[in-house]
């Protein structure tokens, strides 16, 4: 938003726009330094987005769209009236940031219908109106969804989430954690479990910042933890967020949610995804067409930049996977609640 700059992020600042610069919460950092950096084009913008300094799907596509209008800015001053042809580079660059999460190339897919309508005059006015509309938007969809999905839950329980998909993952209040809040809130909430979430361990340093910040009571837990919590029955919901859901309303987020989801089903537990209509994507039939973004393996074989894993040793990074809609039991969006997915009913919720 634009906004005065706090001297330090809080989870609702992942991006904000001030003076004329993109400013956003260091996430490789937190909850140990808690600092933005400044931006000033779209490459740096791609680059934060690739390097996770901004991370979580809604996030990505808000700060893919200030992107935009950094990029405009440029194309404007270098060639004037001739800023169409020039931008379109920069937009290719923010699209390659990251293949998963769909929020990107909605986002820039977004500005570029705008872009297409907009004279040769100075485009950077009402692309940033359109970028703060972007941004405003995702955080009246969270409050909405959680109210959604508070609602789904019947009576107290402990429930466990995976990744961060909280406040500082979108503009503000968060997807699965706008869920906890608003249950919470609302008394239907006894505890989370955050799983920690190798490698870049968003559980551990995110998720737990964020509730201990609103005082919900957060316990961290290894990724392999769950199946024994699962086995006490106290946990009656697994709250997720997702990077992109299928027509047929397969799922892909954060891996290890597939993992989880099996395990719930086994358990008699049941599987909520809080995720905007932003990340639901008509064009990939199923969740094998989705892209998995593979990152370095040296993510895995070292940890705080100690080397763990014997020189030589092959390492496999996946970064996502996918949960078959069958293991999902609600899929909450700010339009409405999918009940068990299926292609029909996630086409009725897109016709809205
Ligand atoms: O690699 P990340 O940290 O960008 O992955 C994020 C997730 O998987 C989140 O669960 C997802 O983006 C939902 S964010 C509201």
């Amino acid at each position: 938003m634009e906004t005065n700059l706090p001297a330090t992020p809080s989870p609702d600042d992942a991006a904000l726009w001030h003076a004329g610069r993109l400013y956003l919460a260091d996430q490789r950092v937190l909850p140990e330094r808690a600092e933005f950096l400044a931006l000033d084009d779209a490459r740096a913008v791609a680059e934060a987005i690739r390097s996770m300094v901004v991370r979580g799907a809604p996030a990505i596509g808000i700060a893919a769209a200030y992107g935009v209008v950094l990029a405009a800015r440029d194309a404007f001053q270098s060639s004037g009236a001739g800023w169409k042809e020039v931008i379109t580079a920069d937009l290719d660059l923010l699209a390659r940031a990251r293949p998963t999460a769909v929020n990107l190339s909605w986002a820039i897919r977004r500005m570029g219908r705008l872009i297409g309508c907009l004279d040769t005059g100075d485009p950077v006015p009402p692309l940033l109106a359109e970028a703060l509309a972007i941004h405003a938007d995702d955080r009246v969809a969270n409050r909405h969804m959680g109210e959604l999905g508070a609602e789904l839950i019947d009576r107290p329980t402990d429930v466990i989430t995976h990744c961060n998909a909280g406040a500082i993952a979108t503009g503000g209040y968060g997807t699965a954690l706008g869920v906890i809040r608003s249950a919470f809130a609302a008394g239907k909430i006894r505890r989370v479990y955050a799983d920690e979430t190798r490698p870049w361990m968003q559980g551990a340093r995110l998720t737990a910042w964020e509730l201990m910040h609103s005082g919900i009571p957060v316990t961290l837990q290894a990724d392999g933890a769950a199946a024994s919590l699962m086995a006490g029955g106290t946990v009656g919901w697994v709250i997720v967020g997702s990077d992109r859901i299928a027509a047929n309303g397969d799922v892909a987020n954060k891996i290890g949610t597939y993992g989880l989801a099996v395990l719930a089903r086994y358990h008699g537990v049941k599987v909520m995804v809080a995720a905007p209509t932003s990340t639901i994507d008509l064009d990939v039939a199923s969740g094998a067409a989705i892209p998995i973004e593979a990152r370095d393996p040296e993510e895995l074989l070292s940890c705080g930049g100690r080397r763990l894993a014997p020189a030589g040793c092959e390492a496999r990074n996946p970064v996502f996977d996918v949960t078959p809609a069958a293991l999902v039991d609600a899929i909450v969006t700010e339009r409405g609640v999918v009940l068990a997915p299926t292609a029909e009913k996630m086409r009725a919720l897109m016709s809205v």
